[in-house]
């Protein structure tokens, strides 16, 4: 099986208007481009004060269109076309002035021409000043836009270009392509809420030594770009990763944690404690839990005069099971878990289809440690209820969650909660 990226022949316009942040947006037509997307930049004639045309020509091997009056040179498509063209418009950065005019419906530039007359997808990505960002008339604007469809991707809070500090740097690459991506579609896991566990936990010995297994998260994480990108509201908890918050888009609620206890605290009480509502449909369990913790933790840094030299280990709570014993017989939510061997890949699906009834889960995922941990590749086993079996042979994650989550549309129960409580 060959796996295609997803965004390949994407055909994506992207907007460039006048703020320092400009440069960056060469860096942004570059990490559409490494995705397999065909970009054509418009700028306005103050974003070429900042960064010029040539640069994005030579990057996306297409011409630019800067006014209405440049567009004769050869090889350039006048702004209807491009506004026809687009799979998504990607304004980044915009500018306060850039997103007033858009919420006025104006079309004085080709930028803003191109947006009006657009039916893809407008994705906004604002740079600007913290006080003209927050600016009462600003809001109001971006406001306007998000009431008509446009996805606003906020802007990071830090040192700015102006001196100043606070909300207005242009959001990274990676934000930017995730939202756009979601906005693109198709979302057919769009009002699902979904609950992903990430990375390993960590088995406190003592104050500074621990427990803990080579899991880097990224399957977790690529199961919540994947799971956001296809239009679900996303929960990942998560054990200690390098970097900290793990690399997934800024709508994605994060819950760091580090023990197993602390994981299975924070995983049941969202899975059963909170208001139906706010209950997720589909369960991940993409963690590598650990089995055992030291039974007597050291409050104080065990020295090594210490004549006792073995460490008593207290099992932990397998949280997946548990899962599966408090949902009992009922659909929701869907269970998903991993199952992890070595040796041969008969024995990992074997494995993994003892673990659906053993766990009382409704698909699992097997794989093996050495293609998995570490990596940013995997091949995996799916199997369900059913009796389905898929391999995904070695590809890149994101991949790999992708065919987890094609499993996960077709095994999950349409939703039977009024549509109304989404909202909350
Ligand atoms: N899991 C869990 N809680 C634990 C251990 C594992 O929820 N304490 C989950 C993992 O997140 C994964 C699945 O159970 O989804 C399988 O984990 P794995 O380590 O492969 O298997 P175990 O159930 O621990 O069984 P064994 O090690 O005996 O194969």
């Amino acid at each position: 099986m060959t796996h295609k990226n997803i965004s390949a022949g994407k055909r994506i316009v992207l907007g460039v208007t006048g703020s320092i942040a400009c440069y960056k947006a060469a860096e942004l037509a570059r990490y559409f481009m490494k995705r397999g997307c065909d970009v054509r930049v418009v700028m306005t004639e103050s974003a070429t004060k900042f960064i010029a045309p040539l640069t994005f020509e030579t990057l996306t091997h297409n011409p630019v269109a800067v006014s209405f009056w440049t567009e004769t040179q050869p090889g350039a498509i006048g702004h209807i076309e491009l506004a026809d063209w687009a799979d998504a418009v990607v304004v980044a950065p915009a500018t306060a002035d850039c997103v007033a005019k858009m919420a006025f419906g104006m079309g004085e530039s080709s930028v803003l021409a191109v947006v009006l007359a657009t039916k893809a997808p407008v994705i906004v990505a604002p740079a600007m000043n913290v006080n003209m960002y927050e600016h009462p008339q600003t809001q109001e604007n971006l406001q306007a836009l998000q009431a008509r469809g446009v996805a606003i991707v906020e802007p990071e809070a830090g040192d700015l270009a102006c001196g100043w500090r606070g909300k207005g740097r242009l959001a990274s690459a990676r934000e930017i392509y995730l939202q756009t991506r979601r906005a693109m579609g198709p979302q057919d896991l769009l009002g699902k809420r979904v609950l992903i566990s990430a990375g390993p936990t960590r088995e406190a010995i003592d104050p500074v030594r621990y427990i803990s297994n080579r899991s880097s998260g990224k399957m977790g994480i690529a199961l919540a770009n994947e799971a956001y990108i296809r239009g679900a509201s996303v929960t990942m908890v998560h054990g200690p990763l390098p970097g900290g918050r793990p690399s997934v888009s800024q709508d994605v609620d994060c819950v760091a944690v580090t023990s197993a206890a602390e994981m299975s605290e924070a995983i049941q009480t969202r899975v059963f404690d909170a208001p139906r509502y706010n209950q997720p449909d589909i369960v991940i369990m993409a963690a590598a839990v650990a089995d055992y913790r030291p039974a007597h933790p050291a409050a104080e840094k065990i020295k090594k005069t210490t004549s006792d030299d073995s460490l008593s280990l207290h099992a932990n709570e397998d949280i997946l099971a548990s899962l599966g014993r408090r949902r009992g017989e009922a659909a929701s939510p869907l269970l998903v878990g991993f199952a992890v061997e070595t040796g041969e890949p008969h024995k990992v699906i074997s494995e993994a289809r003892h673990k659906l009834s053993r766990k009382n889960v409704d698909i699992v995922v097997g794989n093996l440690a050495q293609d998995a941990f570490d990596r940013d590749t995997n091949q995996v086993w799916i199997v369900n209820r059913r009796g389905t079996l898929k391999h995904v042979s070695t590809c890149k994650k994101i991949t790999v969650a992708r065919e987890i989550l094609n499993q996960v549309v077709e095994d999950v129960e349409p939703d039977t909660r009024e549509p109304e409580q989404h909202l909350h």
